[in-house]
């Protein structure tokens, strides 16, 4: 009996949009805040973050980034079955943000042009736009067997089938002088979502974990978040130790990766992208992974010969000094030669972006996609791993495999685009976060604008040509 081949589904393109402002952390800010720029460039990683101007907002970069992915795939509106949208940066506790986004796609597409697609707002935290992924997903699967004719195939009857549109999209705000300042940015991904993708099919295992926390949170009508800075830290590693776990079970359960020799999970992932509040937070949570992953390996004997033994509680009079040896020897073990090696290899290509744009919650990971992408790093084929984390908190580890379309794909450019951006002062970047500054720094042009928000609290949205 022949068994239908199964459809693959996953990534065929990804656009991205930053607002065209930037503060640099390493000058003037730096100075402002009495802290040495060399932590912020190094000890957190970010060298500059992206500010949205007066008249952007998280709808406003998301339908942004919609139309520039549907510009460069030629997609018509008709096409586009499913908006989901991952956000914690909301513009109304009751309408979903996608309406308004579909609202401003309309004023360049006609109106009416987007009747037929559905959208939805997923919330939770950093990780939502990895939950709407698995949502579309799970659509163009059930939609698979539906004689669905898209508008741009009517006339000749060939079915394309639709597509799904997943965007993050995210303002990161903490409190001025306080410690997630300099971990702010703003912006927004949108993937295009298919069978048959050109980029990335993905893997059928998704490792989860998922636990009540207060790592983080933002309760109504409060504009920044609260946050327990280490704490948070804290719970991002050990959900995500959690995820990778609950993956490998599943990987290797089913046959998706097999063990030879000495070998491990990780050494099956040619790339893995993390969640990136920081890029440090990249390199903390490799650190942890690979160390639990390589501790009972032949390769393990190099690591020792390098940095010495692991502390082991028996040996320390107390909890107090078994912790503090722990937190010198994890500081050792990432600066150690073997981990350096891999962790630049695997994982911090995928950081690059983020250095100089900050975190765009749940967004994030997916610019660590596009910086793989940018590098021209992926090839058909490859296995790459992501982690995604959303505070509050829970943690998705889940892997994607490369697709011979890579190729015929035009990657590049982006960071000469970021180049173009323009750094504000720390006066107008204050300004701007205290919604201070009605006037936007640059006027807006080619792009969409917030025009008003009327007395009720509507939100008058316009693409300014
Ligand atoms: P902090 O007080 O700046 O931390 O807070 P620190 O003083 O420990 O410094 C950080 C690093 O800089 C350390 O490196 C220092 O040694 C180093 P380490 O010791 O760990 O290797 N450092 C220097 N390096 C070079 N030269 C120097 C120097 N001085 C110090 N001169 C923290 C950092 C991230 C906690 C803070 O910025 C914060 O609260 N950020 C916001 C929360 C956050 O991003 N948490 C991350 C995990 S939770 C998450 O990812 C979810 C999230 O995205 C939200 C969501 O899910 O929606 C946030």
């Amino acid at each position: 009996m022949t068994q239908t081949p199964k459809t693959v589904v996953g990534i065929d393109d990804i656009a991205v949009h930053v607002p065209k402002l930037f503060i640099s952390t390493v000058d003037e800010f730096a100075r402002a805040r009495g802290i040495e720029p060399a932590k912020l460039a190094r000890g957190i990683g970010v060298e500059k973050m992206a500010v949205p101007d007066a008249h952007e907002d998280a709808a406003t970069m998301a339908a942004s980034s919609v139309l520039e992915l549907m510009r460069k795939n030629d997609l018509s509106p008709e096409e586009v079955g499913r908006i989901y949208i991952g956000t914690e940066s909301g513009v109304d506790e009751a309408k979903a943000i996608g309406t308004y986004v579909i609202g401003m796609l309309e004023r360049v597409y006609g109106p009416g042009s987007f009747q037929e697609c559905s959208t939805v707002e997923f919330k939770s935290a950093c990780i939502a736009t990895t939950h709407a992924l698995e949502n579309v997903v799970y659509w163009l699967k059930a939609e698979e067997n539906e004689n669905d004719f898209s508008g741009a195939d009517r006339e000749s009857g060939q079915s394309r089938g639709r597509v799904g549109i997943v965007v993050a999209t995210d303002v990161a705000r903490y409190e001025l002088n306080s410690p997630g300042e300099y971990t702010q940015g703003a912006g927004s991904v949108a993937l295009l979502v298919k069978r048959d993708p050109r980029l990335l099919a993905l893997d059928p295992v998704v490792g989860i974990f998922t636990r009540d926390e207060n790592d983080f949170f933002r309760p109504i009508g409060m504009k920044c978040a609260v946050v327990n800075g280490k704490y948070s830290n804290l719970c991002y590693l050990a959900a995500m130790d959690g995820a990778f776990y609950s993956y490998k079970k599943r990987a290797l359960g089913r046959g998706m990766i097999r063990l030879e020799g000495g070998d491990c999970t990780t050494d099956h992932l040619s790339h893995i992208i993390f969640h990136i509040p920081y890029p440090r937070m990249a390199e903390y949570a490799s650190a942890s992974i690979f160390r639990r992953e390589w501790r009972d390996l032949p390769r393990w004997q190099e690591v020792e010969e390098e940095i010495g033994p692991e502390p082991r509680i028996e040996d320390f009079e107390g909890q107090k000094e078994y912790l503090s040896a722990e937190g010198d020897y994890k500081r050792r073990f990432s600066k150690s030669d073997k981990f350096l090696e891999v962790y630049g290899k695997k994982v911090k290509p995928s950081t690059l972006i983020s250095s100089v744009v900050g975190n765009i919650y749940t967004g994030s990971i997916y610019l660590g996609l596009a910086s793989l992408l940018e590098q021209n790093l992926l090839a058909p084929g490859e296995r790459v791993g992501l982690g995604s984390y959303g505070s509050g908190c829970s943690a998705a580890f889940f892997s994607v495999t490369v697709q011979t379309g890579i190729r015929s794909m035009k990657t590049g450019g982006f960071l000469e685009m970021l180049n173009e951006r323009v750094e504000i002062s720390l006066e107008d970047y204050q300004h701007l976060h205290e919604g201070e500054r009605r006037e936007s720094v640059i006027s807006p042009s080619g792009e969409f604008a917030l025009m008003e928000i009327d007395r009720d609290g509507y939100r008058r949205y316009d693409f300014v040509g």
